[in-house]
């Protein structure tokens, strides 16, 4: 499995220009533009990025650069002004059965009159040739996986932000996705459920064949969850920085961040980030303003 290969890496450092391991997801040369009340946002102008399989991709940079635009752009959940997005090697122009969106809002991926098994189970729905107990039994499996065995039969409503976002990433999970795309999945939750989740989407990634694209404000938790980390500048949006975190795995809430490899690539992306935003800074930003002909 391209797992192992993936977390031998040997310092932090940037990445070379070509990815040693073959893109499970590429986006080559795209375009995207938005027009409101007249007014063109060009969010991204001719823009590469590739996700190498099996890795976990972290995706930090100011609000507003495009970071959430990019995942919907490689789910298929937008299309691009110009370019294209690739998911193993095929052009994607709808969401690709392999490449599930975990949304920010928790309440977005789960219905409120479902119970857990059965939100869960939203994702088989619509997969022929399961039998209900087949179906069952793989829901139980997820369900276990993301710790919520005995909340079954409980409702979105009688659980907490974290247990709700369990329920999202088992929904997720059970399709079997080859990427887990997630856009700031944790933004909501307190600080000590953050770190459990985290340390749960960690055992998800090291125990599942799956590639995780994960966006995050937090560079602290990107460096601490990821095999690499890319951030984007804005406007349009460009690639400020882009590292593979040397951290092997397993890691600790506690050791890793006290880590001489996690200290160096924090602050190695915190000030290139600092630096990017004081050479454009927001109220500065090269935003195009053009009146409709
Ligand atoms: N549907 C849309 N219509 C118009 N403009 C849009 C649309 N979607 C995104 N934008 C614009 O594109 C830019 C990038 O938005 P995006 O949501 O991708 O940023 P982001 O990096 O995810 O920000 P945040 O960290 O705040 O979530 C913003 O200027 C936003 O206003
Ligand atoms: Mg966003």
């Amino acid at each position: 499995m391209l797992r192992n290969s993936v977390r031998e890496f040997p310092a932090v450092a940037p990445l070379p220009s070509r990815p040693h391991e073959a893109p499970i997801l590429a986006a080559s040369g795209i375009d995207q533009r938005f027009i409101v009340k007249g007014r063109t946002t060009t969010v991204f102008d001719a823009f590469d990025f590739a996700v190498e399989e099996g890795s976990f991709v972290s995706i930090v940079g100011p609000s507003g650069c495009g970071k959430s635009t990019l995942l919907k752009l490689m789910a298929g959940l937008e299309s691009a002004s110009g370019g294209e997005i690739l998911f193993k090697g095929k052009r994607v122009d709808q969401p690709p059965k392999g490449v599930i969106y975990v949304f920010q809002q928790y309440n977005k991926s789960i219905f409120p009159w479902r119970t857990v098994l059965e939100n869960v189970g939203f994702g088989l729905e619509h997969q022929d040739g399961l039998s209900r107990a087949s179906r069952r039994e793989q829901c139980q499996e997820y369900i276990r996986l993301v710790g919520l065995e005995g909340y079954e039969s409980y409702y979105p409503s009688q659980l907490s932000g974290g247990m709700q976002q369990r329920v999202a990433i088992a929904r997720a999970l059970v399709c079997k996705p080859d990427v887990l795309m997630m856009d700031e999945p944790f933004s909501a939750v307190d600080a000590l459920t953050r770190a459990t989740l985290q340390q749960l989407v960690l055992k998800i990634w090291q125990s599942l064949p799956v590639t995780v694209v994960f966006v995050t404000h937090d560079v602290d938790e990107a460096v601490y969850l990821s095999s690499r980390v890319v951030s984007l500048g804005r406007a349009p949006a460009h690639i400020v920085d882009d590292v593979r975190i040397a951290l092997p795995y397993p890691r600790d809430a506690v050791r890793t961040r006290s880590d001489a490899r996690y200290i160096a690539a924090r602050e190695r992306l915190l000030s290139r980030i600092l630096a990017a935003e004081t050479a454009c800074p927001v109220d500065a930003k090269p935003e195009r303003a053009e009146q409709p002909a």
